[in-house]
């Protein structure tokens, strides 16, 4: 199988570089695309890879392209590569609520894959996390409503995300002023920020948006009442949430920790707690403090944790082929 990534060169693109590396797929061919010419070399399976601008004449070559570029080159890239019967799984947010397009998250919903769909969007990393931890509920007792407050890592923001915490980081350590960011709307270095994303009509962020609608979708919960408050907090890669959920059916903290810990994907902890920065590597959700908000059996609380750049991006987009592979609807 011939495979490319576009925008190998990012947070997600390095991560999705590493997770195909590892993944037990056959790869004849694998080229490595961003939006300039590159000097940095990159690796896959121990071999240099050169990293190219991309281009439509280049792409057309493989059988399966990643995106990792972002909006713009995905609605640049994907509808030539569609037209050709390549197979696109896209990191961006271009096509993730196009009807008719599937968003899966293989342990949640692998039956809403057709065996003519090419198009495959990897959610919100924010909302896959979500879901991960919700779908073992949702399967038990339904999901009436969810609120989430979310902290959110630096990486999220992409590489330059990274670089300007970093350099917050630094200024304050030597007692210098902070540079002027531009990523995020206000210095992050010791500090949370609560926007991530542009703030729409409303006073919602996009980020949020995207978190109700996705998690809507991916769950095949149309009416779920949910919220979410995104924040940004100075932690390099992972992150993490703090969920307030109602279910529709009467049950208990046993039996929803019962079936959480039996739950493809996710590991749960029965006592004790998880932050970020162990969980930074895993391709496994996390949830930990399940607690009952009242007697009702119906209001429960839980934090959950995950490595965005992974499960959130790379890791679901590698399992997404790894599915159609298994489906016999892509030839390994
Ligand atoms: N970061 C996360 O945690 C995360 C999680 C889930 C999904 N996503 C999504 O994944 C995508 C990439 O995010 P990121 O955080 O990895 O960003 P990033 O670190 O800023 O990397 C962006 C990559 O895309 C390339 N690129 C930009 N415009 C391009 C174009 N027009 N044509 C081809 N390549 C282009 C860049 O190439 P150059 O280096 O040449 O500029 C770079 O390789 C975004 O859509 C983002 O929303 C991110």
């Amino acid at each position: 199988m011939k495979v490319a990534v576009v925008g190998a060169t990012g947070a997600v693109g390095q991560t999705m570089l590493a997770v195909l590396g590892e993944s037990g797929l056959g790869v004849e061919q694998l080229g490595a695309f961003a939006q300039r010419a590159h000097s940095e070399e990159l690796r896959f399976r121990g071999r240099p890879v050169d990293v190219q601008p991309a281009s439509d004449a280049l792409l057309s070559a493989y059988d399966v392209v990643f995106f990792a570029g972002g909006d713009v080159a995905s609605r640049q890239y994907v509808p030539s590569l569609l037209r050709r019967g390549a197979v696109v799984i896209d990191n961006s947010a271009a096509y993730r609520l196009a009807q008719g397009v599937p968003l899966v998250v293989p342990e949640i919903n692998p039956d809403v894959v057709g065996a003519g769909d090419r198009l495959f969007p990897v959610g919100n990393c924010t909302a896959i996390i979500l879901c991960m931890a919700l779908e073992p509920i949702r399967a038990i007792a339904g999901l009436r409503s969810v609120y989430v407050a979310t902290y959110q890592a630096a990486s999220g923001a992409g590489r330059a995300g990274l670089e300007e915490l970093a350099a917050g980081e630094r200024a304050l350590v030597y007692g210098e002023a902070e540079p002027v960011g531009v990523v995020f709307p206000a210095g992050l270095a010791r500090n949370v920020v609560p926007q991530v994303g542009a703030l729409a009509a409303g006073g919602w962020s996009d980020e949020e948006e995207k978190v109700a609608q996705e998690t809507r979708k991916v769950l095949g919960v149309p009416d779920l009442r949910i919220s979410a408050t995104c924040v940004r907090v100075p932690v390099r890669t992972a992150h993490a949430e703090a969920v307030f959920l109602t279910t529709q059916e009467s049950t208990s903290v046993e039996a929803l920790g019962e079936r959480l810990a039996r739950a493809p994907g996710l590991r749960f902890h029965v006592a004790g707690i998880v932050t970020p920065r162990e969980v930074e590597g895993s391709d496994l959700v996390h949830v930990a403090r399940l607690r009952a908000q009242d007697s009702s059996g119906r209001r429960f609380a839980l934090w959950a944790v995950g490595d965005q750049l992974r499960k959130g991006a790379a890791t679901n987009a590698v399992q997404i082929l790894q599915l159609l592979v298994a489906k016999g609807f892509v030839r390994a």
